[in-house]
Parts: structure tokens; sequence; C-alpha cells
């Protein structure tokens, strides 16, 4: 089990010795053109996680390709490129714009930004014609039937899934006014837990497709219950914020879990939870 951070949860040129500690650095959603994103306030607290509306902040894919991207490949991790835009050419021009790294992410699940996408098949079709790089296409729990969309996203050729993406939500200040300047925004952390594990499930269920699990994994057990469920890798977030020592922390723990589990590796955990003894369906 490989553990990488999060889209969007860590400026590895900021804080290189944080992306060492990961098994693949994942890059904040990259987008055709440069975007200020949504004016701040951006991030609020909750009782049970964070709420952001970044709003795909990001440099634009040009200004990617020729400044971020060499600094990136100097660090070390293996690079995951995450990929955004508004119709499926926007995501496919920039796949085609990509080589030498480990795999893209289609991020086909941004829940600040207005624009409507393209179908997520329609995308992930127009970019596997783009490019021969392994394409992860990262889904949001929001959909009513998220198995359904996986299931699609397989047939057009996604050679892995990425879930979940953040769940918007609402947070109001003081003075009962919406916490962040857009109104709402994506909600990360230890609250989505149950609501990745569930999609992780039906969505590795559906489709056999890799995983990397993520939403709200803060340590190594938690790592081990994404494992259980299916997923074969997990993507660190919103701890980042708070616990820049996670990747390695949570590398540790992941041991003990295992042995706290009485399995040998976390991949084992995946058979555990569907062994005879301790099968319960998980309903779709
Ligand atoms: C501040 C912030 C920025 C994010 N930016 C992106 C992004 O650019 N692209 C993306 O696919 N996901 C983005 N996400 C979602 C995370 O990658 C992740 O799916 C989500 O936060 C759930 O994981 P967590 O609960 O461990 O944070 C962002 C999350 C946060 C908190």
């Amino acid at each position: 089990m490989r553990i990488l951070n999060a889209s969007g949860c860590l400026d590895a040129l900021a804080a290189p010795d944080v992306a060492r500690q990961l098994d693949a650095f994942v890059t904040k959603t990259v987008t055709p053109l440069p975007r200020e994103g949504s004016a701040p306030p951006r991030i609020a607290e909750t009782a049970h996680g964070m709420l952001n509306a970044i709003g795909l902040a990001n440099p634009g894919r040009e200004r990617f390709l020729a400044e971020h991207l060499p600094r990136l490949r100097e660090l070390g991790p293996p690079l995951w490129v995450s990929v955004g835009g508004f119709c499926a050419d926007d995501y496919a021009e920039t796949c085609s714009n990509l080589e030498d790294i480990e795999a893209i992410e289609l991020n086909l699940s941004c829940p600040n930004v207005d624009e409507a996408a393209d179908s997520a098949a329609e995308i992930v079709a127009a970019c596997r014609r783009a490019t021969g790089l392994p394409l992860y296409a990262k889904l949001s729990a929001a959909h009513p039937d998220v198995a359904e969309v996986a299931r699609a996203v397989a047939a057009a050729g996604a050679d892995g899934l990425s879930l979940i993406n953040t769940l918007r939500g609402v947070a109001l200040d003081r003075r009962l006014r919406p916490a962040l300047a857009r109104g709402s925004g994506g909600l990360s952390g230890p609250a989505l837990k149950p609501v990745a594990l569930h999609a992780v499930t039906v969505c590795g269920e559906a489709t056999g497709l890799p995983i990397v699990g993520m939403g709200g994994i803060e340590s190594g057990r938690d790592a081990l219950e994404f494992a259980a469920c299916g997923a074969s890798d997990v993507a660190l977030g919103t701890v980042l914020f708070a616990d820049p020592g996670a990747p390695g922390r949570v590398r540790t723990e992941l041991t003990a879990a295992c042995a706290d589990a009485g399995v040998v590796n976390p991949e084992d955990a995946a058979g555990l939870r569907k062994s005879p003894e301790t099968q319960r369906k998980v309903p779709a």
C-alpha cells in the first residue's frame, strides 16, 4: 500500500521534506488557464473537519508545465498530475502535454467551481485517446450512485479510481453568515471517512480497479480500514495541514495496525472483510 498526498493538500515546493516522505506526490489540480480561485475567506474550521472553497486556484497549464513540473521532478518522489477543466477537450489537451510522470488523476469532482463539466465518462474517453499514461478518475461521493459512475469511467478506459473528493457543505460564523465568501465549500477531514469507505467498497466491487482511498485518514488504523474496503493505496489530505509528519507516522502506525488486526500486509485486510466468518454485504 502506497501513501500519497491528496491533491491540493500539500505544496511540495514549499515543503519538500514532507513530499519526500510520500510514495508519490499528487499536484494541485491544473486547469488550462490560470485561476485565482475564490475570494477569501476560503477556509473554515468545523467541528468535524475543514471547509474549503479554494476554487481550483492554480498557475494554469502553460506555467505549470514550464516552471512547476521541472522543479517537482527534482524532488524525488514519482509524480501524479491532477488535471481539471470544463470540457473533455480541456482535460485531453493537458493529458497530451504530459509525459515522464507516474500517473494522471482526472479531477472530475471539484465542488468549488460553477461551470458544468461534460460527463465523467466522456472526459475519461477523451483523455484515454490523448495519453498512454495511467489514468485515475477522481470521483465525488455526492452522486446518488457513485458505483454507476465508476463503472462508466472504467468502461471509458480509466486505469484506477481516486475516492473521494470533498462533499459540499456550509459553515456559519458567529453572526450566522456563511463563513466562506463563496457561501459553500468542500468538507474534508474525519467526517468524510465513513462516506469514503462506502464509496471505496461499492466502486471496487463494481469495477475491480485499483483505488486510491482518501477522506479523513489520520492514522495507520484509518489507512488499514481503507485497505479492508478494497483500496490499494491511500492519500492523506487535511491531516497534512495539522501534522506534516503524517506520512511517516501513518506508515509506522500501519504496521502496528496490521499486527493488531492479525494480518501481515494491508493487502490481506481486504480478504479479512470478505472472509466467510466476517462477511456482511454493503448495500449500494
Ligand atoms: C484545501 C484543499 C484543497 C483541495 N484541492 C483539491 C484539488 O485541487 N483537486 C482535487 O482533486 N482535490 C482537492 N481537494 C480534495 C482532497 O484532495 C481530498 O479529496 C479531500 O480533502 C478528502 O481527503 P481528506 O479528508 O483527507 O482531506 C482539496 C482539499 C482541501 C482540503
